[in-house]
């Protein structure tokens, strides 16, 4: 099954997607991931891009289509779930057809509503360990022990993104409305279009998207 978890910043996509690897074999290809593994390995992608990710602008469509075709070569698993890709409708259609090329389709694309007022709280609210990648809340996740990973047991490795600042989390949310939120209606057209309620807890959230993975 390949599927797009399709939602605004802060939605719940990495954590959710997360979940769907630990319980389903999945592959998680999380673009943003992507970018931010380039960065830290200091690339000339890396460097080219951070700024634009900084401020919360998206990065060119080249360089995100060129990262997922180099993933689908490589990866395989019980299928992908795609996280913060597609974003463009340029996006889209390429996806389709490397997926097209591989004899592979999409099954579903899950798009997780969530209003702004939350998404502000969870962004401003995120960290994550810097060794596993594992996702975390002030409110919401919280480590059981302070300054220690639940997951992978690292001690200080918190860390959080540069570009969950309030101003750079606008340009975010901006980004998705005018360049993002048309695939909404792309998908819809294409009778692919799943639609979950992405507020209440991350367990309620993970059962909504398994209910509509089945049905
Ligand atoms: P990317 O990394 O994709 O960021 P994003 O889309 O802004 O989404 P986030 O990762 O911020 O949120 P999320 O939905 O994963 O939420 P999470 O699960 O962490 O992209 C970053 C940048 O890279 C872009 O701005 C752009 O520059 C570039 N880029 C990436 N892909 C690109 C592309 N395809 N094209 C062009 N540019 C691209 O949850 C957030 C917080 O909330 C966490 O703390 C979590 O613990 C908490 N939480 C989760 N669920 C719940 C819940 N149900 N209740 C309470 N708290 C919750
Ligand atoms: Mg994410």
């Amino acid at each position: 099954m390949n599927i797009i978890l399709l939602g605004p910043p802060g939605a719940g996509k990495g954590t959710q997607a997360h979940r769907l690897v630990a319980e389903r074999s999945m592959v998680q290809l999380s673009t943003g991931d992507m970018l931010r593994a380039a960065r830290r390995s200091g690339t000339e992608m890396g460097k080219k891009v951070a700024a634009v990710m900084d401020a919360g602008k998206l990065v060119t469509d080249e360089i995100v289509i060129g990262l997922i075709a180099e993933q689908l070569d490589n990866a395989s698993g019980a299928g992908f779930i795609f996280d913060g890709f597609p974003r463009t409708l340029a996006q889209a259609d390429a996806l389709g057809e490397l997926l097209a090329s591989k004899g592979a389709r999409l099954d579903a694309v899950v798009e997780m509503q969530v209003d702004d007022a939350a998404l502000v709280e969870r962004i401003t609210g995120r960290f994550t360990c810097g060794e596993c990648g594992e996702g975390y809340h002030d409110s919401f996740k919280k480590p059981a022990v302070e300054g220690k990973c639940d997951k992978c047991g690292a001690e200080g490795a918190f860390k959080r993104r540069p570009d969950d600042t309030e101003e750079a989390l606008r340009t975010r949310l901006m980004a998705y409305y005018k360049d993002t939120s048309p695939l909404i209606g792309y998908y819809y057209a294409k009778g692919q279009l799943k639609r979950i309620d992405g507020l209440g807890e991350i367990d309620e959230v993970a059962a909504r998207i398994s209910g509509a993975l089945a049905g």
